[in-house]
C-alpha cells in the first residue's frame, strides 16, 4: 500500500485490519508500514483496532503454546552494579541504594525453595557486580545444575567477555537475558553513559547466540527520547537477531536517577508492542513483565491477553526484595511472589489460562 502525503489518519485507519492480517500471515512488514501501524495503534481512538491486534496475537500465541503460561523463579542476587545507566535505580551512582549480595549458599536455598514450589527454571539476575569472579558465577551455576539436573538456569548479569559467557555455558547455563534496550545509536547514548555502546551490547548478544544460549533481548517502552522510529529499529533488530526470548516492559522512573521526573511508558503502547512482537515472533518466549504489572493492577493478565506466555515471579529472599528497585514502586508482593503461585494461578484461570510447570524451553531447543 502506498500513501500519498494528503492521506488523513482516518483514511489510513481502514487499512489497519489488513496490515495486522499481513503481519500475522507473513511475520513482517516493511519499516514504513510498521511505523504507520504503530502511529495509528497508539492513537487514543484506535481501541477497536487494538482489540483486533491483541486477539490476533493471542491466537498466534495459543497456536504455539496453548492456553499456558510458563513460570520462572527470579532470583535477584546482587544489586551492586559497575554501570550508571540513566534509567536504572541500582546504577552505581545511586548512593541512596542499600546494597546487598547473596552468597552461593543463599542462592541455592532460593532454588531449593523454588524447586519445592514446582519451578523448573531459575533466573539469576543482578547488576554487573565484579565481586563475583567469573569462576564464582560458574560455580554457582554448576552447583544448581548438579543439585537439580532437570532445571534450567538463566543468567541475566549484563555485558561480559565471550570467554566468560563460554565458561558459564560450560558450567551448565542454558539461557541468558540481555535486553538491547534500544536499537537506535543516538537513543542508546541518551540512556547510557558514553562508555557503554549499542555496538558492544549487540556483540554480546551475538556471542551468546553463537555459544548456544537460548538468548533474550528486549527493550523498554516509553524510555526518554524514544520515538516511533526507534521502536521500528527495535523491531527490525529483533527480526534479525531472532532471539528465543523477548522482554518488553514500560519504562518507569526511579526517584534517585537522572530520569526521576520523566513520565512512565504507557500501558497501551506496551501492549501494542507485545502483540506486534508476538506476530513477528510466533515461537518466542514473551514475558508479561513485573513493570507491566507495576503500572497497572491487571498488567500481568493484559500482557498474556496481548500474546505474552511467560511470567517471572520473584524468588529472592524476603529481606532483599525491596532493595532490588530498578524503578519506583516495583511490585514484589502478592501474586508477584513465587510463594503465592496459587494467587497467580487463580488470576490466570479467570482469563482461561493455566500455569505450565515445565522447563519451558524455546520450541527450537526442545
Ligand atoms: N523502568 C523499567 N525498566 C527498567 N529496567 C531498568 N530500569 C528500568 C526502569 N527504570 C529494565 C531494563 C533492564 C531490565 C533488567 O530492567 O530494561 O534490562
Amino acid at each position: 500500500m502506498t500513501l500519498s502525503p494528503g492521506d488523513t489518519s482516518t483514511e489510513f485507519s481502514k487499512h489497519i485490519p489488513g496490515l495486522i492480517r499481513r503481519l500475522a500471515d507473513t511475520g513482517d512488514l516493511p519499516d514504513e508500514e510498521l511505523c504507520r501501524l504503530l502511529e495509528q495503534l497508539f492513537c487514543h481512538e484506535a481501541e477497536e483496532y487494538r482489540d483486533i491486534l491483541y486477539k490476533t496475537a493471542r491466537k498466534v500465541s495459543v497456536q504455539t503454546f496453548g492456553n499456558k503460561v510458563y513460570v520462572r523463579g527470579l532470583i535477584e542476587f546482587t544489586n551492586y552494579c559497575r554501570n550508571n545507566c540513566y534509567y536504572c535505580g541500582i546504577r552505581a551512582g545511586n548512593k541512596k541504594a542499600s546494597r546487598y549480595r547473596l552468597t552461593k549458599e543463599e542462592i541455592l536455598l532460593c532454588c531449593r525453595e523454588g524447586c519445592a514450589l514446582g519451578l523448573r527454571t531459575f533466573v539469576l539476575q543482578g547488576g554487573e557486580d565484579m565481586a563475583y569472579s567469573p569462576q564464582d558465577i560458574g560455580d554457582i551455576v554448576a552447583a544448581i545444575k548438579q543439585t537439580w539436573p532437570d532445571c534450567a538456569v538463566t543468567l541475566s548479569i549484563g555485558e561480559h567477555s565471550r570467554e566468560d559467557y563460554l565458561l558459564w555455558r560450560q558450567a551448565g547455563a542454558d539461557r541468558y537475558l540481555l535486553r538491547h534496550e534500544t536499537a537506535d545509536n543516538a537513543h542508546y547514548g541518551k540512556l547510557h553513559p558514553p562508555k557503554l555502546s549499542l555496538k558492544h551490547r549487540v556483540q554480546c548478544l551475538y556471542s551468546l547466540k553463537e555459544l548456544g544460549y537460548q538468548t533474550g533481548a528486549g527493550f523498554m517502552v516509553g524510555s526518554p527520547g524514544q520515538t516511533i522510529e526507534c521502536l521500528v529499529k527495535d523491531l527490525r533488530f529483533l527480526k534479525k537477531l531472532q532471539p528465543e526470548m523477548i522482554g518488553i516492559g514500560p519504562f518507569i522512573p526511579h526517584r534517585d536517577t537522572p530520569f526521576a521526573s520523566e513520565s512512565p511508558g504507557s500501558l497501551t503502547q506496551t501492549l501494542v508492542l507485545l502483540s506486534i512482537v508476538r506476530l513477528m515472533h510466533p515461537k518466542a518466549l514473551l514475558p508479561s513483565t513485573t513493570a507491566l504489572s507495576t503500572i497497572d493492577e491487571k498488567g500481568r493478565e493484559l500482557g498474556i491477553l496481548a500474546g505474552a506466555n511467560v511470567v517471572m515471579p520473584n524468588l529472592s529472599p524476603d529481606g532483599v526484595r525491596k532493595k532490588y528497585m530498578l524503578y519506583d514502586n516495583k511490585r514484589s508482593e502478592g501474586s508477584e511472589a513465587a510463594q503465592h503461585l496459587d494467587q497467580l494461578a487463580s488470576r490466570f484461570a479467570a482469563i482461561g489460562y493455566t500455569i505450565d510447570f515445565g522447563r519451558g524451553d524455546a520450541p527450537s531447543f526442545r
